[in-house]
């Protein structure tokens, strides 16, 4: 029965999508071998249980004494402490994400320029719009979002990138105003928040349960607003590129980065958003080219993927 359901929710997406802004061909075709060799949800791996204790990543962490957040994994978040000085250092761990970031900006642009009904070819397209950049990190998405003129709130479980994050936003005028927050998807959901779009780039791969995160996202966004969320799929194919040549051979990233059996395939993606209400209209891939060392958007989305969705009227 969920399978059949997936097969037409997937057979709508496969629909050609015109990606006006960047391409004109079609973003998204799913293949049939995709759904062939997908493995069900329920035979996915399930993440470490998460730790009792409350969270230790600093030794001021706000998040300390409230109650544990679901979507916290504890030795997830040691990692990005332990570098978060790195944030802004083009050529240091993070570089994937600073080399990868217009590439993901031009899909972000596009459909959420075609959701909003903005012009993408303005300035400022998301003028009158509020964002939250969910795992914001060091801030490398959340600025440019602002200087495109979002109402920009990023938040992060490390408090030490939510420092970084808010003193390089500092140093310009055009992203002062964003708002950092050390905290998580769950507790901006009991403080009754809600955003136009809700971004979650590179984050659910880092995450200690998958559902309960995407029902989070999906708590922010206002009654058809737009949620983009881009991850790395549990293919061979990611394991011997995103773990063993970046981590291993080119060591882009430091080892250990990635969990491979954290990662989701877009079929579990699409079916975990649909159960939180969130239907998706468009996916695309990411390439590398080494030759130029630039990502581009494609329609395979065999290792890393970014989604955009719209949340169901309530
Ligand atoms: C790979 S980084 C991505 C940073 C940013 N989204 C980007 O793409 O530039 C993942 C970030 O997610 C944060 N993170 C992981 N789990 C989280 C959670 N449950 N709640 C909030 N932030 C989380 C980490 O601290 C880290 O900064």
């Amino acid at each position: 029965m969920a399978s059949k359901l997936l097969l037409s929710r997937l057979r709508t997406l496969a629909k050609p999508t015109h990606h006006r802004f960047i391409n004109p061909t079609p973003i998204f075709t799913l293949k049939y071998q995709t759904l062939v060799h997908s493995r069900p949800y329920s035979d996915a791996p399930q993440p470490p249980p998460i730790d009792s204790k409350p969270p230790s990543i600093n030794g001021d962490n706000p998040l300390k004494n409230k109650k544990i957040s679901s979507s916290l994994n504890q030795t997830e978040l040691a990692k990005f402490s332990a570098i978060a000085e790195t944030w802004w250092d083009a050529e240091g761990p993070f570089k994937p994400l600073h080399v990868m970031n217009p590439t993901r900006l031009a899909f972000i642009r596009s459909t959420l320029c075609r959701h909003f009904g903005k012009d993408p070819n303005c300035a400022k397209p998301f003028e009158g719009l509020k964002f939250v950049d969910v795992g914001c990190g060091g801030g490398i998405l959340s600025e440019p979002l602002a200087r495109m003129g979002a109402t920009v709130t990023g938040i992060d479980a490390v408090e030490k990138n939510i420092k970084i994050a808010q003193l390089h936003a500092d140093l310009d005028p055009g992203t002062s105003s964003i708002e950092y927050l050390c905290t998580t998807a769950e507790k901006l959901v009991e403080d009754q928040r809600k955003f136009d779009a809700v971004l979650a780039l590179e984050v659910i791969e880092h995450v200690a349960d998958h559902a309960e995160f995407c029902k989070s996202l999906s708590a922010l966004t206002v009654s058809n607003g737009a949620t983009v969320i881009s991850t790395i799929n549990r293919s061979m194919r990611a394991y011997a590129t995103a773990i063993v040549v970046a981590e291993y051979i080119l060591n882009w990233l430091p080892r250990g980065t990635h969990q491979w059996s954290s990662f989701l395939t877009p079929e579990e993606l699409v079916l975990i958003l649909q159960r939180a209400s969130i239907s998706v209209q468009e996916m695309a891939g990411f390439v590398y080219n080494p030759l130029i060392g630039k990502w581009s958007l494609f329609d395979d989305i065999g290792v890393n993927f970014i989604v955009y969705g719209t949340k169901d009227s309530e």
